[in-house]
């Protein structure tokens, strides 16, 4: 990719320039924790600017500015089906707070019909399982070794049970691999199933159609944090007709058309769905972000993240004792998310040397999809007992887990090649990191024994001095 267009593309994101401190010196933020949020898109923030003035209360005033509010509100939901490549007259969508709240609402929502189950996977994130353990008879498709989702031991189920949804991501946060939604969008249907897609992490990486391939997904959730624009917002696209029976899990100002003491009618969709008033400002900087995507060439931005992908696992072999889980880009498609270990180190330890040595943020741990890293990690069902009961006891330290380093289109194969060799420096060197950090018991983090005081200090100063919060060293 030319210089020219990726320093175009870094001059559109917020913040990539501010300085942090690490144990070396001042160094610019290396944000390789995108799967977990990403910064702003200027534009996003421009338009919010733009918007402030003209901003007043949905659905609830006739002023002018809340016209105008609440004609805006129905645009960008309009827009967000259209950018999906949905029919507005077969799709609604419903602005929710985040992916975690949008699946919520759909297990909540979803009729449990006696003798059916809901398929998820065993690569999901928790709030693509646990609201369904929950809520409904759920099981979960198998993953091979390398953590692929295992596509035959999807048709048996959909073969042998009657399955009401099949939900999944459409690329896991702990490895990236994409699944293959189209198709088992079609097997779904074929055996009478949903099929609802958890985008969250594929979306901010790839074009996502709710109609594509002869097929269509039933359903599909994501955030706006994870897609350059971090103002409170997620969306649950989906067929209107699940939500046209029972009732909403949140009533209040909005849901209803008449209450009186005895009775209340719900609205017509998609109010009767949205409680209280919503969160105009996320919705349309969630929409603005998406906009900003289809204006610059999402596909272009999806292939230069694939090209940096590749490059990034193929360094990331040669660092010595480094063990990277899942297949590898070639032999499987992922975005841009890839987690490791280094041999005779805990993954905390290793994050904590990134981010205080070279002022590299990552992720680590167990990234809210404890069976999925369980399962890649190996862990017998002795020992994910013994790990529980510890942390049950607060006993942080020793949790099981992996380092991720999750990308984005404004990342450079220089940020790279600085992560490799803050990384080679850490894997060669490992005896000096272990006596260089110490841990905290309780919170299980590791910081440096020497050198810290940088990264306190500027923590402190920036709350007091910029944000005005007094400072408290608990
Ligand atoms: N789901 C987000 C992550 O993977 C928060 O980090």
């Amino acid at each position: 990719m030319k210089a020219a267009t990726i320093n175009f593309w870094r001059s559109q994101i917020i913040g990539l320039d501010q300085l942090i401190p690490t144990v070396h010196g001042n160094r610019p933020y290396i944000n390789f924790d995108n799967a977990a949020t990403t910064p702003p898109l200027k534009a996003v923030s421009q338009a919010i600017e733009e918007l402030l003035p003209w901003y007043s209360s949905i659905h609830r005033g006739f002023g002018f500015k809340s016209q105008f509010s609440t004609d805006l509100y129905r645009q960008i939901r309009n827009y967000v089906i259209r950018f999906l490549g949905g029919d507005t007259k077969e799709y609604t969508a419903f602005f929710v707070k985040n992916t975690t709240e949008a699946l919520n609402k759909l297990s909540y929502r979803l009729p449990r019909k006696a003798g059916s189950i809901i398929l998820s996977t065993k690569m999901e994130h928790h709030s693509n399982d646990l609201p369904w353990r929950v809520r409904h008879r759920t099981e979960f498709v198998r993953v091979t070794k390398d953590g692929i989702l295992d596509l035959e031991d999807l048709e048996n189920k959909l073969r042998r049970k009657q399955v009401a949804l099949v939900t999944l991501c459409g690329a896991s946060n702990v490895t990236g691999l994409i699944n293959p939604i189209y198709t088992i969008a079609e097997m779904a249907h074929y055996y009478g199933a949903q099929i609802a897609v958890d985008a969250a992490q594929l979306l901010p990486h790839h074009r996502v159609f709710l109609e594509k391939s002869g097929t269509y997904l039933d359903f599909l959730v994501f955030s706006g944090h994870k897609i350059y624009a971090p103002y409170g917002s997620g969306v649950l696209i989906g067929r209107p007709s699940i939500f046209l029976k029972g009732c909403p899990e949140s009533l209040g100002g909005g849901t209803v058309i008449t209450v009186s003491e005895k009775n209340f009618t719900l609205a017509p969709l998609p109010d009767r769905e949205e409680a209280g008033t919503p969160n105009l400002i996320g919705a349309f900087a969630l929409a603005k972000a998406l906009k900003w995507l289809e204006e610059n060439d999402f596909p272009l931005l999806s292939a230069y993240e694939e090209e940096l992908t590749a490059y990034a696992f193929q360094e990331l072999q040669k660092i010595p004792g480094l063990i990277l889980y899942g297949p590898s880009p070639g032999a499987h498609r992922r975005v841009g998310v890839i987690t490791f270990n280094i041999t005779g180190l805990p993954h905390g330890l290793t994050a904590a040397a990134l981010a205080y040595e070279g002022g590299i943020a990552v992720r680590h741990g167990c990234f809210c999809a404890r069976p999925y890293v369980h399962h890649l990690l190996g862990l017998r069902e002795e020992e994910i007992l013994y790990y529980e009961a510890l942390a049950k006891k607060g006993q942080k330290k020793d949790l099981p887990g992996m380092v991720r380093v999750s990308l984005a289109f404004f990342n450079t194969r220089q940020e790279i090649d600085w992560l490799m060799k803050t990384l080679l420096y850490i894997a060669e060197n490992k005896d000096k990191i272990r006596t260089d950090y110490q841990i905290n018991e309780e919170t299980g983090e590791y910081s440096p024994l020497s050198g810290g005081e940088t990264f306190t200090r500027k923590l402190q100063t920036l709350l007091e001095e910029h944000f005005h919060i007094e400072w408290r060293n608990a």
